[in-house]
């Protein structure tokens, strides 16, 4: 069973706040949720452009003029820092904590994998034992911790869709090794300490503001270059291209359950413990995804009417970490929580391709 949480009045730490999908989450509380007490941390790297992190921290700034009856409190600081994520944790004690700070990419994983040690894997080691330590002396602490996995963990798994209840050992890049170190992490620290924590596979989020190091954005940077896109696989790949909104969204019905606190025969914490996939479930080749999208940059005048497409594409093989396709099966969220991504592709390019013009162009 799980324990709802009511999450209005509540104090909730974001890390990764400048991120793509935290500040998309912030916003989302802010204008739906007041009043509400967020904490945004964010380390504010310069893995990519650093001024797309701060225009979303300044959209987060303005929605937070417009509500004033919430709080938003924004610190620079990395989760890697044990001594930083514990001050945060004592001064504002937050109820919810939802963990997206990471170093994201799985091909940057294979150049500098470093970062994913310290960030990954050492940073959310520490928003685990700040939850761990937030019920010392009998306080409530932490009542739900919520984790970013990603649909990565499922490697080059042959059955489709990727099911939550899939073997996922096969990871065949740092970045998956990373985050399904996360769940077994949560999963030790929900046996053993009773913190209820919920992991979400994400799959392949796109939307306006999104990180310049993925697909759909780096190939609109080059087409407006007049460079040459590579497409993988000779195009044979197919992803599940979830839109942020409903990303959001899914992370905030989710936030607001978490998985109950209960006992087992032996007297022990049985783990208050879920993993959900949260992704569109409409798997699209990456040929139609890229006409898609050409046409939505034309339609937006991001690019010319008689673009030449077909003069900046190039097949290439597969890269070292990629996979062939990516499936989410959504049953166990659209069971739990009754709801399904279901922004269609070219809905949601059309937004990215809007926002690309009105910020680059
Ligand atoms: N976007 C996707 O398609 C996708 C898919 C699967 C999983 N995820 C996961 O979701 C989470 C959010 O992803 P995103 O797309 O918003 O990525 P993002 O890179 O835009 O956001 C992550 C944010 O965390 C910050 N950060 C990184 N390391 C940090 C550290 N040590 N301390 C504090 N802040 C740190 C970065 O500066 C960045 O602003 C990540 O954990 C990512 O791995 C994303």
């Amino acid at each position: 069973m799980n324990n709802k949480i009511n999450i209005k009045n509540k104090t909730i730490l974001v890390t990764g706040a400048a991120g793509f999908i935290g500040a998309n989450l912030i916003m989302k509380l802010l204008s739906e949720e007041s009043p509400i007490r967020i904490i945004g941390m964010d380390n504010l790297n310069d893995y990519y452009d650093v001024s797309i992190k701060k225009y979303r921290l300044e959209k987060i700034e303005n929605m937070a003029i417009s509500h004033p009856k919430s709080k938003w409190i924004f610190i620079k600081g990395s989760i890697a820092d044990k001594a930083m994520v514990d001050c945060i944790f004592n001064d504002y004690k937050p109820s919810i904590v939802v963990n997206l700070a990471a170093q994201a990419g799985v091909r940057y994983s294979i150049t500098d994998p470093d970062v994913y040690i310290e960030s990954n894997l050492i940073g959310f080691y520490n928003i685990l034992e700040a939850c761990r330590h937030s019920y010392d002396g009998g306080r409530n602490g932490v009542e739900h911790l919520v984790y970013a996995s990603s649909s990565s963990v499922y490697g080059t798994n042959k059955k489709i869709p990727y099911s939550i209840d899939d073997k996922v050992d096969n990871p065949v890049s740092l970045y998956a090794a990373t985050k399904k170190s996360n769940e077994l992490m949560a999963h030790a620290y929900a046996k053993l300490y009773n913190i209820p924590s919920t992991g979400l596979r994400f799959f392949t989020v796109y939307g306006p503001a999104g990180r310049p190091d993925m697909a759909y954005f780096g190939f609109t940077n080059k087409l407006c270059n007049n460079e040459t896109i590579e497409i993988f696989n000779y195009g044979n790949c197919k992803r599940d291209f979830t839109y942020i909104e409903d990303i959001v969204e899914g992370v905030k019905l989710v936030m607001q359950e978490a998985p109950g606190k209960r006992n087992g025969e032996d007297g022990l914490p049985i783990p208050p413990y879920a993993i959900y996939n949260i992704g569109n479930s409409q798997p699209e080749n990456l040929l139609e995804f890229v006409d898609i999208l050409q046409q939505e940059l034309i339609r937006a005048k991001v690019l010319p009417d008689d673009y030449d497409f077909e003069a900046h594409k190039k097949l290439v093989p597969m890269q070292p970490g990629d996979v062939p396709v990516t499936y989410a099966d959504t049953k166990a969220l659209e069971d739990t929580f009754g709801f399904k991504p279901s922004t269609p592709l070219r809905e949601g390019l059309r937004k990215f391709a809007e926002w690309y013009k009105e910020f680059y162009i």
